[in-house]
């Protein structure tokens, strides 16, 4: 009795339902509501009030594991929260199975920062299928492309998901080089590459592409990179929006092809005709960026060239 009474204490709000095997129901979400599976003309009743509408979602058990309580219309929807998510409904009060919640906490994995979702915020308990998702700290940039997740499947029951497909967060700094103009890390890769694959490979190793952006980081990249008459890939693109000049160094953006501090190296081109030899000159044929001696250059995103690697 006393351990019910310690764990009510941490609901922050619940439906009782008195009666033989009774279910206590905990808002997972204000404003939010389950989908898909509610909504059918079967699973709507109006009813008198929020403990009615947990009655009759008790009573259809376990075709009802968690309902929308709609108070201003004095609707609810029984929903069986497997295969069902959960999205922003305004109005609609979100409610699950208290019994079928985690009181544990999910997986702490070394070295991972937790993001909570599904309208959990992290307090325990979680709702039946919140779900944490795992992401590497700031050394590592590489946005895993699944996330490595846990999910709350059943009384204090974690699943772990994503585990195989996930990217450790494990820098490899093997061949990186110190700078000591900003104390970062350097390497030169020969690729040849296009920039989403040289990305790709900095990001594995917990870096990213390097790009000019200040007296310092060029001096650096060329502590590794130092033949300047060979065009190196930099780790900008404009692909979203023409002129708009996005770097993986978030510190450093272009809009309209100019740099928003003074730092501005766009290169001209000798050979071409006169009127187009100053870069960029591509428009949206050239959405990359090199890097030849001193000078920026836009060029198409396949062009595939050598590359530098920065692990912050
Ligand atoms: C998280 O949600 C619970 C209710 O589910 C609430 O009591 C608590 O204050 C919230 N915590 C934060 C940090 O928002
Ligand atoms: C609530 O969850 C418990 C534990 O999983 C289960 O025994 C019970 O039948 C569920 N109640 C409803 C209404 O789904
Ligand atoms: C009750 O109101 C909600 C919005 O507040 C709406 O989505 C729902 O369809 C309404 N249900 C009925 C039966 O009118
Ligand atoms: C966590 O990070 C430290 C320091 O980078 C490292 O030595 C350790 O092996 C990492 N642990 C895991 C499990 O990745
Ligand atoms: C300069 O223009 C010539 C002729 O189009 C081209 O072959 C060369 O790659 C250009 N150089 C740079 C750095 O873009
Ligand atoms: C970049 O290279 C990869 C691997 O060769 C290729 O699949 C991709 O299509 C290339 N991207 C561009 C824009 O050329």
């Amino acid at each position: 009795m006393l351990l019910i009474l310690v764990v009510a204490a941490f609901l922050l709000e619940l439906v009782e339902i008195s009666g033989y095997k009774s279910t206590t129901f905990q808002q997972l979400k204000q404003d939010g509501k389950f989908w898909p599976l509610a909504g059918t003309g079967r699973d709507v009743v109006k009813v008198r009030g929020l403990v009615d509408c947990g009655s009759i979602c008790h009573s259809l058990r376990p075709a009802c594991n968690s309902f929308n309580w709609f108070p201003g219309n004095l609707t609810c929807e029984m929903v069986n929260t497997v295969n069902a998510f959960l999205e922003d409904a305004p109005g609609a009060m979100a409610y699950v199975n208290a019994s079928s919640v985690c009181y544990t906490s999910p997986p702490a994995l070394e070295n991972r920062t937790m993001y909570f979702s599904y309208g959990w915020n992290g307090s325990l308990p979680a709702p039946l299928l919140s779900e944490v998702s795992y992401d590497c700290p700031i050394f590592s940039r590489c946005p895993p492309l699944v996330p490595l997740k846990a999910k709350c499947i059943g009384p204090n029951t974690w699943q772990l998901l994503n585990v195989n497909v996930t990217p450790s967060c494990l820098a490899n700094t093997q061949g990186y080089e110190l700078s000591t103009e900003d104390g970062r890390m350097y390497k030169r890769y020969p690729g040849p590459m296009n920039r989403t694959e040289a990305s790709r490979v900095c990001c594995q190793d917990g870096a990213i592409l390097a790009s000019d952006t200040s007296g310092i980081t060029y001096s650096s990249i060329r502590i590794v990179a130092m033949d300047t008459t060979e065009a190196i890939l930099q780790g900008a693109t404009d692909e979203a929006e023409e002129g708009t000049w996005i770097y993986e160094d978030t510190s450093f953006l272009q809009v309209n092809n100019t740099p928003i501090t003074s730092y501005n190296w766009w290169g001209t081109n000798s050979s071409l005709p006169a009127g187009q030899q100053q870069a960029p000159n591509g428009g949206r044929d050239k959405n990359c960026l090199s890097l030849l001696g001193e000078y920026w250059f836009d060029i198409p995103c396949s062009t595939e060239l050598p590359f530098v690697c920065q692990y912050f």
